[in-house]
């Protein structure tokens, strides 16, 4: 049997490789710390597991229309536009099973063989993946290291740009670096988009995490509506990772084509879980703040720790679920030049598990430190802290 060879243009997600080879260890007896996936440990809210229960029960399990339940999109229309003052409809809305369809869907629907498209990389390498799966030139911008954090590269962009790049992938919170865009940053963005008369997929994975103040959607710049599709999801705010469910929401002739994908790849979302999705639209606050709430001590605690530990350089995330620590000094103390050789051995020897900035899109010719990220997201306060305590423990050991 003869693969295609389209497949050899695919990649993957391999934050869940590393999870299974740290589920291979644990099935061993070894007490694993997972922080490699942004996974959630904690439940879904109340409100939402009730409607799923009810919507089976009142037989919502037959298909249905392929953009979505259009109670669920209104709400989405709504949700969505109020939070980033902007005014969608029905029509602007696609539902999707989680946020990761919108990605391949832009892409399938939007981007001519040979377009170039800029990404973030460090970034989900999802972008990646599905840029070249269907033949784009994938052109990837980094951040740079600054004290508030790691900001973005608008010298590679405008690169890209130069280039003749049409299409933006943009992922403010970002996964796996944490970083968060200033109005400045958002605003110069913008411009370029529009200048350049490009279009952006603005990735809001984490847009609805963020632990103080209001969350900003370059969407809400004047002349960005009509250039930005966001893809939300309800993986994160309401702990739904496996539920999967999210959205695709922009211009109207998009949102008609993805929703002709829809129909050829799903059919339809899962109709109960739309009811679901909808009940946690709907409910109190206060349900989803408390998983914020959690968070934001785990994230707190985490940070604190790793910038305990001599070698390791941690900005604190506005948003998501991520840490992304500098950790070049500590490679250098431990002996090693290989993130992934360090990664394997903290595992293997402590059951730590965390990913390598290499997880996240082909590093970079000029990069020149080293980074990891930790999810916060999986792992309760008390395995947090023993899990750091072993890293802590295992660095000093391996201190040549
Ligand atoms: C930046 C980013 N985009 C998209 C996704 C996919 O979200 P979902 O699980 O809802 O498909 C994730 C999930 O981790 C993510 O981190």
């Amino acid at each position: 049997m003869k693969i295609a060879k389209r497949m050899n243009l695919l990649g993957s997600e391999t934050a869940f490789a590393v999870s299974a080879e740290a589920a291979k260890l644990g099935a061993t007896g070894k007490k694993i710390f997972p922080f490699h996936l942004g996974d959630i440990n904690l439940s879904t809210p109340k409100s939402v597991i009730e409607a799923a229960k009810k919507a089976i029960n009142d037989g919502k399990t037959g298909y249905c229309a392929a953009p979505g339940i259009s109670e669920l999109r209104e709400a989405l229309a709504k949700d969505v536009g109020n939070s980033r003052g902007l005014s969608y409809d029905i029509d602007n809305v696609s539902v999707q099973p989680g946020g990761k369809p919108s990605i391949g869907k832009y892409i399938a629907a939007m981007m001519e063989k040979g377009d170039s498209v800029l990404y973030p990389n460090p970034g989900y390498p999802i972008y990646e993946s599905q840029i070249e799966f269907y033949k784009g030139i994938a052109l990837p911008y980094g951040y740079v290291n600054t004290s508030e954090g790691l900001k973005l590269d608008f010298r590679a962009i405008e690169k890209g740009i130069e280039k003749g790049a049409k299409h933006i992938f943009y992922n403010n919170y970002n996964n796996p670096t944490g970083a968060s865009s200033s109005n400045e940053e958002i605003e110069k963005l913008a411009k370029l988009v529009i200048d350049n008369d490009m279009f952006l997929i603005s990735d809001d994975a984490y847009f609805d995490t963020l632990y103080d103040g209001k969350p900003k959607s370059i969407a809400s710049i004047p002349g960005m509506y009509e250039r930005t599709l966001t893809m939300y999801t309800f993986s994160k705010k309401f702990a739904m990772t496996g539920w999967r469910l999210g959205a695709s929401i922009g211009p109207k002739n998009i949102i008609e084509q993805i929703n002709r994908l829809n129909v050829n790849m799903e059919s339809c979302t899962t109709h109960f879980v739309q009811y679901a999705g909808l009940a946690g639209l709907n409910a109190p606050e206060k349900e989803t703040q408390d998983i914020l709430d959690i968070l934001k001590i785990r994230r707190d605690r985490l940070v604190e720790i790793l910038n305990g530990i001599n070698g390791i350089e941690a900005h604190s995330p506005e948003a998501g679920f991520y840490v992304f620590p500098k950790i070049t000094n500590l490679l250098e103390r431990t002996g090693y030049n290989d993130v992934e050789e360090f990664r394997k051995s903290v595992l293997n020897e402590t059951g730590v598990s965390f990913c390598g900035r290499h997880h996240f899109g082909r590093p970079l010719e000029n990069e020149s430190d080293y980074y990891i990220r930790l999810a916060f997201s999986g792992i309760n306060i008390e395995d947090l802290e023993e899990g750091m305590a072993l890293f802590r423990e295992w660095i000093e050991k391996s201190t040549k």
